[in-house]
């Protein structure tokens, strides 16, 4: 039996990145995967590739999660489809960044509506069908939503990050009486589309962060689905309200030199 066999999962986001990825990989633990994204024909080739692995997919769009009745619509199919929903994994985001001085207030105000924001639209729409399935909803916050950076400078990204990792611990609250768990993963430097046209590009001072990052890479979109499809599964059926930072170990740790075994410290 797979991880996640039989289990209708929404998934934002899958036409690229991390979304992508884990729309590929829950529907190979045996998930019905209903995706949705702005891109919406690169959504659609996920679909295709998910099905030429023998998967089950379907592609509502275009898929605007910041859009009320967009959202509506979206989880209205899936549940025309498949009878309800398990997985809500509300992946989709966007960010303006920037310092506080001279950014506009627009900036600020995309981000929230594009993170924080379509993350509640998302789960209010899915709500009363978590609660039908005592099923279980799946954020993306970021280690921005739990440190600053000298070197980034993100006000709008930290603050509605920080949201996202709140909001989830409130609906872990409110969904535990009805068995509904919701728990977030917290990607630090991900090598997506999204990251190498911003963090990773080459002229970006970001792109040494490598160097500091314990372990001593840029993270996957893979190694953020490995700790999903764990959350999303039974295997996780004792775990709500967690925040699991998938980050290389690079908010715990304090960059510095690595001390070798010989040294006198
Ligand atoms: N890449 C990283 O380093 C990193 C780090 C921490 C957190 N994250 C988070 O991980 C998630 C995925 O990021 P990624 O790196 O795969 O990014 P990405 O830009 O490669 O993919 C994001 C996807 O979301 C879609 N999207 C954006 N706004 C949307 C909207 N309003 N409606 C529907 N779809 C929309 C985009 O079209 C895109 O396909 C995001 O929430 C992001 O904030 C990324």
């Amino acid at each position: 039996m797979k991880r996640l066999d039989g289990k209708v999962a929404l998934i934002s986001g899958t036409a690229r990145g991390q979304g992508r990825a884990a729309a590929l990989r829950f529907a190979a633990e045996g998930a019905l995967v209903v995706g949705g994204d702005l891109l919406h024909e690169e959504a659609v080739e996920t679909q295709r590739l998910i099905a030429r692995e023998g998967g089950t997919a379907l592609t509502f769009g275009p898929l605007d999660v910041t859009d009320e009745d967009s959202v509506g619509s979206w989880v209205g199919e899936a549940v025309a489809a498949f009878g309800g929903v398990d997985i809500v994994y509300a992946d989709a985001g966007a960010v303006g960044f920037g310092a506080i001085d001279g950014r506009p207030y627009e900036d600020f105000a995309f981000t929230m509506r594009a993170e924080p924001a379509s993350v509640w639209l998302t789960a209010r729409a899915a709500w009363p069908h978590l609660v039908a399935g005592r099923g279980c909803l799946l954020t993306v916050g970021s280690t921005a939503g739990l440190t600053g950076s000298l070197t980034n400078r993100r006000t709008a990204h930290s603050a509605s990050k920080g949201g996202v990792i709140a909001l989830t611990r409130q609906l872990a609250a409110e969904g535990a009486p009805y068995g509904v768990r919701a728990n977030c993963v917290s990607p630090g430097m991900i090598d997506t589309e999204g990251s190498r046209g911003d963090l990773l590009a080459d002229d970006h001072p970001m792109r040494g962060i490598a160097r500091h990052i314990p372990l001593g890479r840029v993270g996957t979109p893979d190694d953020v689905v490995h700790a999903a499809v764990f959350l999303a599964s039974d295997e996780a059926s004792y775990i709500t309200g967690a925040n699991l930072v998938v980050d290389g170990g690079w908010s715990a740790v304090l960059p510095g030199a690595t001390i070798r075994k010989d040294s006198p410290t």
